[in-house]
């Protein structure tokens, strides 16, 4: 089944908040809600596994004022497939699996911004002493969070200093002052690759921007793994078919949204001698992570937002019953992306792909028709050979493509009975670079700063029938025995007597 998607341009964040109050999707919360804990802990609770609503804080103790510069939280917008669908512009029924797929397109496509003159973002300038973030109703999102966190799903935009290709991309950033931000940056992900190309250049500092509130494409894409050298606004215009009208920053060569609610901009200072403390965070991982330490730092040289602006935020952490929309998200573009790796690198007969939303892409599934001997370790090769691999697919499962990689128990069923560890099927790549997030990765190798990535033992479960073993001509060559589940004819025989019996097919019996 092919599904056809009709492209969607919002606008803005409050032309997407509108597309999903009329789609019964957003909940709007007008009692007063503190920023501090309470906000965070309802995101978290109400987010449920893929099931809760988009929300609007309208009312935030210390900012509802009517000369408050900034009044309004909205979070949780991708934290659903059915949101995620609306998005792309698909039916909100889309199965998760064919939002893999349009991932995997899309990623493909392009379409460029375009410069615009000015924009809404323009409204407000501050600049100088004016400066101060603490007007922005930053929530503290969690009691063990090492700050009050502004930068959760902004995108940060920076540029290859030789190309002038920009990169965005989420990174986490605490408000140490008025004008002070440190954030999480890690040598292998493209702001890193940006940071390097800056110092090999002599310059002590870096121009950057961060865009607050816009399409959610801007989330989405800021959080996938686009191809290095490709700008993720190509992207986004290629998912709302129409390209993205960007402004000129007031103080960096850099370019944003022109309808963004709020842009930070300013320079990261590249010496250790600005870093300031940050950390530590409730992170993706669903663990605290990213020890309070110096980190790279924003000096804000600008703020500019609209008139009575929205604040983006996310409340980051994926655990079994509560979603993140990094979680959801990554699901679908973290199986798009290593899809795309695969068919890169030319491994033939892969069926499907898909990350679990639990764990937001560390454990990678693979669905494969085979037809020769060691094509899993092939696949395996391929996903960690490639810079998507960095915070990511830590353990690959490679199943056949009887074995749906949507079910759990079908994939567990598969490992139970076509894994051999003697006979090669898990397969141990030992000290690749991997997510300095990770707990079971010891302290000392999860230093950013010594080595700029953390450190994964990885794994392949290779849990396909072994073609390494010999045909068995009692089984007619094949080299497991058939499986119990009768022939289609004894099925549709049987069902086909189930109502008299007084029996019900159950719902998956369908095979
Ligand atoms: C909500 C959210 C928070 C994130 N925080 C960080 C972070 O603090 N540091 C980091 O290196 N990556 C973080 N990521 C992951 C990166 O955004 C992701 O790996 C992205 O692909 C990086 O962009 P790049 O491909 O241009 O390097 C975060 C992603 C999301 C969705």
């Amino acid at each position: 089944m092919s599904v056809e998607r009709k492209p969607v341009a919002f606008g803005d964040l409050r032309g997407w908040v509108a597309a999903l109050k009329a789609a019964g999707e957003l909940q709007e919360i007008n009692a007063e809600v503190d920023w501090n804990i309470e906000l965070g802990t309802i995101m978290r609770l109400a987010q449920g596994a893929g099931t809760g609503p988009a929300l609007l804080f309208n009312n935030i103790k210390d900012y509802h004022k009517t000369d408050s510069r900034c009044r309004r939280i909205f979070g949780n917008g991708l934290s659903s497939y059915r949101r995620v669908a609306m998005m792309l512009g698909l039916s909100p029924d889309t199965h998760p699996r064919d939002l893999v797929k349009i991932g995997r397109n899309v990623l493909n496509g392009s379409i460029p911004p375009r410069t615009v003159k000015t924009g809404p973002v323009k409204e407000n300038v501050i600049i100088g002493k004016d400066i101060d973030l603490y007007d922005f109703p930053v929530p503290h999102w969690n009691r063990l969070d090492g700050g009050r966190y502004i930068l959760t799903y902004g995108g940060v935009v920076t540029k290859d200093p030789t190309t002038d290709v920009m990169n965005v991309g989420i990174y986490r950033g605490m408000v140490a002052s008025r004008d002070r931000i440190p954030m999480l940056m890690w040598r292998a992900q493209h702001i890193g690759h940006h940071v390097t190309a800056w110092q090999n250049g002599g310059s002590a500092e870096m121009p950057i921007a961060v865009a607050i509130g816009w399409e959610p494409t801007l989330g989405f894409v800021g959080g996938t793994p686009v191809t290095k050298g490709v700008c993720e606004y190509d992207i986004m215009g290629a998912i709302r078919g129409e390209p993205v009208d960007l402004v000129k920053c007031e103080t960096v060569d850099l370019y944003v949204p022109a309808t963004a609610e709020i842009v930070i901009e300013g320079y990261l200072g590249l010496d250790p001698a600005t870093y300031t403390m940050e950390g530590p965070f409730a992170e993706f991982t669903g663990y605290l992570a990213g020890d309070r330490s110096p980190k790279p730092t924003i000096r804000v040289t600008a703020i500019t937002h609209r008139n009575d602006p929205i604040l983006r935020g996310s409340i980051e952490g994926s655990l079994p019953g509560s979603y993140s929309e990094n979680a959801i998200c990554s699901s679908i573009m973290r199986a798009g992306t290593a899809w795309n790796v695969l068919d890169r690198a030319g491994v033939p007969g892969i069926t499907d792909v898909w990350c679990p939303p639990v764990h937001a892409g560390i454990n990678l599934l693979i669905g494969m028709k085979q037809s020769y001997r060691g094509q899993a370790k092939q696949a395996a090769n391929a996903i960690w050979g490639s810079s998507a691999a960095h915070v990511r697919y830590k353990h690959v499962t490679v199943v056949d493509d009887d074995i749906d990689i949507h079910d759990y128990a079908a994939v567990d069923w598969a490992i139970a009975y076509r894994v051999n560890a003697g006979e090669d099927d898990i397969v141990i790549m030992p000290s690749t670079f991997g997510a300095g997030l990770d707990p079971s990765t010891r302290r000392r190798d999860r230093n950013p700063a010594l080595f700029g990535t953390g450190k994964w033992n990885r794994v392949l479960i290779d849990a396909t029938m072994n073609l390494d073993y010999d045909p068995d001509p009692d089984l007619g060559g094949a080299r497991f025995p058939p499986m119990v589940w009768p022939e289609q004819r004894d099925v549709e025989a049987a069902y086909a007597r189930f109502a008299d019996l007084g029996l019900r097919k159950p719902p998956k019996a369908d095979l």
